[in-house]
């Protein structure tokens, strides 16, 4: 008999335990992460939340977080966070009964839908979240290029970290970049001071701008995520482990990126707030290339961006020939309304394995 309760502090070296037990993936290419000493760190980002505990036998079988946020319109929606079962607990229907519990929980709170986002080769909640009723409405991607070298930096922008002054020119370049984006609930320049300030990993000290004459063009923060987990391919890619071996050869010769072996733990630097006028994608690039530049000391191995094909950020990065991952945007409707999702603003607190 599974009891579903609301999480205490005492489960947290359950919760880290069970994720590491939990891959995202299938035999082909599976990834996770360890969030130790916190396993909840990420939620306090969110202004509200609940994660509730499956007990089978007075054993911690697995576990559920999400979150109620609120549009521009006033429209509630829910964010299902996370979910993992422990493998010995798996297929006995315990994801089943904690999607439910959420999705009750959501829609008593008056929530019109839930959403989430699975990675593609994650067989297992594909497979859940398309029995539950969810459907991709559309596609997250993960781009992540390697930092190991230095980047040109073109000097026809003038390119520099943000100040408090900057903060007002900052929050209308990214309302203008985002204005009418789902999900995107414009910045005043007080309640970007506090999100800035709410991130762990992040701050004014992380942001930057790129200037034509007087005039902020494009501006990029960096999240350095290794202050909530850190992440490893628990199954890498054939592909992946050849490419490896090859780099592991040429780093005797040149400068080489840094490819983690399987196991091996890595943490990357999330490109966050990032917005460019729409006639500079080049000030795009070369903060890019600066970002590269002041990261190359860290330990981080990459710079990741995460977002939709429709956003323009997306032909800037290609660019940077990056390492490409897909994760389907899930919905599902738990008001009975039809809901069309195109352009979408990517919360990057989301994006935390
Ligand atoms: C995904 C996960 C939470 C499912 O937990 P679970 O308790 O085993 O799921 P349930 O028993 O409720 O299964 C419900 C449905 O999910 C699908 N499913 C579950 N496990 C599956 C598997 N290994 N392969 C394919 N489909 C699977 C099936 O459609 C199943 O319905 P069925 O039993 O009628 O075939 C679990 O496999 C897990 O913890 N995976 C690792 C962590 C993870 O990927 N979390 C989600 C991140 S988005």
């Amino acid at each position: 008999m599974t009891l579903l309760r609301p999480f205490v502090e005492e489960d947290n070296s359950d919760l880290l335990e069970i994720e590491k037990l939990c891959p995202h993936g299938n035999d082909k290419i599976a990834e996770s992460a360890d969030k130790s000493p916190n396993a909840v760190a990420r939620y306090d980002m969110y202004d509200n939340w609940k994660i509730y505990v499956a007990v089978e036998n007075d054993r911690t079988a697995g576990w559920i977080g999400w979150t109620l946020k609120e549009d521009v319109n006033g429209t509630k929606y829910g964010y299902l966070i996370e979910i993992a079962v422990h493998p010995q607990f798996q297929k006995h229907g315990i994801a089943t009964e904690l999607m439910t519990k959420a999705e009750d929980d959501l829609r008593e709170n008056g929530a019109s839908y839930a959403y989430g986002y699975v990675f593609e080769e994650n067989d297992a909640s594909n497979a859940l979240c398309k029995k539950l009723g969810y459907e991709i409405v559309n596609e997250m991607q993960l781009n992540a290029f390697f930092t190991y070298k230095q980047r040109n930096v073109s000097d026809d922008f003038s390119i520099r970290l943000a100040d408090n002054e900057d903060i007002p020119d900052i929050v209308n370049l990214l309302n203008e970049y985002h204005e009418g984006w789902a999900n995107f609930v414009p910045y005043t320049p007080e309640s970007f001071e506090a999100h800035i300030k709410r991130v762990p990993g992040y701050g004014l000290d992380k942001l930057w701008i790129a200037l034509s004459g007087e005039k902020i063009v494009a501006c990029a923060g960096l999240w350095d995520v290794s202050t909530i987990y850190r992440m490893c391919y628990t199954k890498e890619p054939a592909s992946m482990k050849i490419y490896g071996a090859l780099l592991n050869f040429l780093k005797h010769f040149t400068n080489v990126p840094k490819i983690p072996a399987e196991n091996e733990f890595f943490t990357n630097q999330t490109m966050v707030d990032y917005a460019f006028v729409p006639e500079a994608p080049d000030a795009m690039e070369n903060l890019i290339n600066y970002m590269n530049n002041a990261t190359l000391d860290l330990e981080s191995i990459s710079i990741a961006a995460m977002f939709f094909s429709d956003d323009p950020l997306f032909p800037v990065l290609q660019r940077f020939k990056p390492f490409v991952e897909k994760w389907g945007f899930y919905q599902k409707s738990l008001d009975g309304e039809d809901r069309k999702f195109e352009l979408i603003y990517p919360d990057f607190r989301d994006f935390v394995l």
